[in-house]
């Protein structure tokens, strides 16, 4: 069948396809460590699950509105609203079956040929997939090591041109569990307002931070109407499989956002939306243990690859994932992936699944429990040493 060209510069998310070979190699008995996943592996705390099923009992099974349920809606302005200081009124949110819906339609409806999009790398490899797939031209901006892996803004208004449409930033960030500080924020607003910028702020990790606080690009001068957040319900609630999340954004955008949702996938799941109220107005206790979970296994985890000769890591702030360099094994990082799943059973990413910048480096998710982690750590210690 013939693609339409387009097609061919549509990206993916390794994860996946890494997840789908670690199966193939269980289903022929062997045991494999789940570190490339990205999310959570604790439970949807019990009366998020409640909500849910109550809604559905109560005939909650049929559309929604295409941005959400009021109810939704009002919830989320506020609760957001209130976690960065600022107010945000129901209008401005659209709700969509995950997160990830916001970065597409964002993408789609605001950058075009001729137009640059400028966003971390590496970085969540659905951004650059999208900037292409909509015929723009993405622009990396690299984050090192040396800078704890965050951008440089200095070197962001240097990539910065008259065609610059659209800045991604993402923080806490996949893979490196960066945190972006004030002044960081604030440099990056100054920019986008001086050269009238808009500005995605996916802050789907944030509440998945460990120390400092997180900083909303919405919070500065001239960036309320020039900011579109990106929220969910996936990470901090751990409800991937429901797919709920969210986008708040200038009144003016929300409209054709929605639009795009109608044409789409018409609404999220109304019963799904019912639970989402019953995580945010609901008690946070879940959410707390999982993140004082997530620093123990932390710890562990950077401390563990810190002790494996040839390997180092830093420690990141937020998120769930360790992004350790692996430069001196002997191979590049893809091909130290590979041996790492194939000869020890342990799954991990490439850093290179995350942009070109991330070679040198692999993605662990420590989304698991620190028996495992242990395992994984002994594993990875012992291939390590048979490269000698
Ligand atoms: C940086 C980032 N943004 C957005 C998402 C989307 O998550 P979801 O669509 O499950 O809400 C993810 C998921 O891995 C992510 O890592």
């Amino acid at each position: 069948m013939k693609l339409a060209q387009r097609m061919g510069r549509l990206g993916t998310e390794t994860a996946f396809e890494v997840l789908a070979r670690a199966r193939a190699l269980e289903a022929k008995g062997k045991t494999v460590i789940h570190l490339e996943i990205g999310e959570p592996d604790f439970d949807t705390p019990a009366h998020v699950i409640e909500a849910g099923t109550t809604a559905l009992r109560s005939g909650y099974t049929h559309y929604s509105p295409s941005p959400g349920i009021g109810e939704l809606r009002e919830s989320i302005a506020r609760f957001a609203g209130r976690k960065r200081g600022l107010t945000f009124s129901p209008e401005q949110v659209v709700v969509t079956p995950g997160g990830k819906p916001i970065m597409f339609f964002v993408i789609l409806a605001l950058a075009e040929e001729g137009d640059e999009v400028i966003y971390p790398n590496p970085g969540f490899p659905i951004y650059e997939s999208m900037i292409s797939f909509v015929g723009a031209t993405p622009v990396p901006i690299p984050l090192r090591e040396e800078n704890a892996f965050r951008l440089d803004v200095d070197e962001l208004a240097r990539k910065i041109t008259p065609r610059t449409r659209l800045v991604i930033i993402n923080s806490p960030q996949n893979p490196t569990g960066s945190v972006l500080e004030r002044s960081d924020v604030a440099g990056i607003a100054e920019l986008a307002v001086r050269h009238d910028l808009v500005v995605l702020s996916d802050e789907i990790y944030s509440e998945i931070l460990y120390d400092g606080e997180h900083v909303s690009i919405a919070q500065f001068p001239g960036m309320a109407e020039r900011t579109i957040i990106l929220d969910g319900f996936s990470k901090t609630y751990a409800m991937t499989g429901w797919r709920l999340g969210y986008g708040i954004m200038p009144l003016e955008l929300a409209p054709h956002i929605t639009r795009l949702v109608t044409n789409s996938v018409s609404c999220t799941a109304t019963f799904v939306q019912r639970a989402g109220i019953a995580a945010l107005e609901g008690p946070m206790d879940d959410v707390q243990g999982m993140v004082e979970e997530f620093r123990r296994r932390r710890q562990v985890i950077v401390d563990g690859l810190n002790a494996i000769p040839r390997l180092r890591c830093t420690m990141p702030r937020g998120a769930f994932y360790a992004f350790p360099y692996v430069g001196n094994v002997g191979m590049d990082c893809r091909a130290f992936a590979d041996y790492l799943l194939n000869d020890a059973g342990v799954a991990t990413l490439a850093g290179t699944s995350f942009g070109a910048f991330g070679e040198g480096y692999l993605r662990l998710s420590y989304a698991n429990s620190v028996a495992n982690l242990q395992m994984a750590l002994d594993r990875i210690e012992h291939a390590v040493q048979k490269l000698r």
